[in-house]
């Protein structure tokens, strides 16, 4: 069955974390969830994971890699041939703190990962979006994107030379880039909403934050740390991944979400709490730089994103 009846919905890095939490609160709502991960074992697993708790979930498992734009084209293909429409993107996947990489794509991976590959990915999915009945797409930000440094640094992309200044985060290095990725998630979905407004598409985009998740994000801590966070995730009011999941779930599945609303934790310091609309990062309201980042995306994946 391929119908409007049928609620669709893709999230990337589904296989922990926001994502699986995502991923098994929009099974409980009645969407067929697909899966688009990087590792079809991890995937599967989630699956397994998903299903203990919600017995008729409707799954599938689409492999992608954000950094590997063959692997995006190929998801894309594969889901619009077993899939005739899309009802909700969730663009969730991410990377924090990872040593300096550039990847293959000339690129530092966070802005890679977190951005680029999504925004590759939205762009060839708006066809299957684009229906008649409201269609959404969810971008996952972060706090990250409110913090004083975070800007999108065009004279240096790359932060070569400069990716391990700043202050460290949970002994993390390149959180200046982490927080570029960010807002470029923020600045990415409003200028989406504009052009999506101007095409007279109902296609709402939404960006979200979690707070402060204790996910498999700390990944590339160092050991100490990743040892000890078991121990100082409560202390520090870090939420469970079901609870940071509720601004991504409220952003699809609300009724009163509008397009280009921020929806994040409502207590205090937006770490944590029941989710709704919370204040947009300053700098994401500057329309000149939400369209020079889309150009500049344009110009890195040498393509042109028509909504
Ligand atoms: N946790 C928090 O407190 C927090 C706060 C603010 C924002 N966020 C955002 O929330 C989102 C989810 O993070 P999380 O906390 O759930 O982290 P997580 O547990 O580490 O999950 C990240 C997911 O992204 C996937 N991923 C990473 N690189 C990828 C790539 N190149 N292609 C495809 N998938 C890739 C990972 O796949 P593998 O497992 O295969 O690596 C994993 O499924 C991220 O966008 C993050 O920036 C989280």
């Amino acid at each position: 069955m391929t119908d409007e009846l049928v609620k669709i919905a893709i999230v990337t890095g589904a296989n922990t974390g926001l994502g699986l939490a995502t991923g098994r609160g929009l099974a409980e709502a009645g969407y067929t969830v697909i899966l688009a991960c990087r590792s079809e074992a991890k995937a599967r697993s989630a699956m397994d994971e998903i299903r203990r708790m919600v017995p008729t979930a409707s799954l599938d498992f689409i492999a992608l890699d954000l950094i590997d734009r063959d692997s995006i084209r190929q998801f894309s293909a594969t889901f619009s041939s077993r899939y005739d429409h899309l009802n909700l993107l969730v663009n969730n996947a991410g990377v924090m703190g990872p040593e300096y990489t550039i990847t293959a794509n000339g690129l530092e991976l966070q802005f890679d990962a977190n951005h680029i590959g999504h925004f590759y990915l939205t762009s060839l999915l708006i066809p299957m979006l684009d229906q008649e009945y409201e269609t959404r797409v969810i971008n996952v930000s972060s706090l990250a994107a409110k913090r004083d440094w975070a800007d999108i640094h065009f004279d240096n992309l790359n932060f070569e030379g400069t990716y391990d200044d700043g202050q460290k985060v949970f002994g993390l290095n390149g959180m200046v880039a982490y927080s570029q990725s960010k807002l470029a998630n923020v600045l990415f979905t409003l200028e989406l909403k504009d052009r999506l407004a101007s095409a007279g598409k109902h296609i709402k985009a939404v960006v979200v934050h979690p707070g402060v998740s204790a996910t498999d994000l700390g990944r590339n801590m160092p050991l100490h740390l990743r040892l000890l966070a078991p121990v100082l995730a409560p202390l520090m009011g870090m939420s469970k991944p079901a609870q940071g999941a509720e601004s991504a779930l409220y952003g699809a599945l609300a009724s009163d979400v509008e397009a280009g609303d921020f929806i994040g934790p409502t207590g205090k310091g937006e770490r944590s709490g029941p989710p709704g609309k919370v204040p947009l990062p300053v700098k994401a309201s500057d329309h000149d730089l939400q369209k020079k980042l889309w150009a500049l995306s344009e110009e890195k994946l040498g393509i042109t994103f028509n909504v």
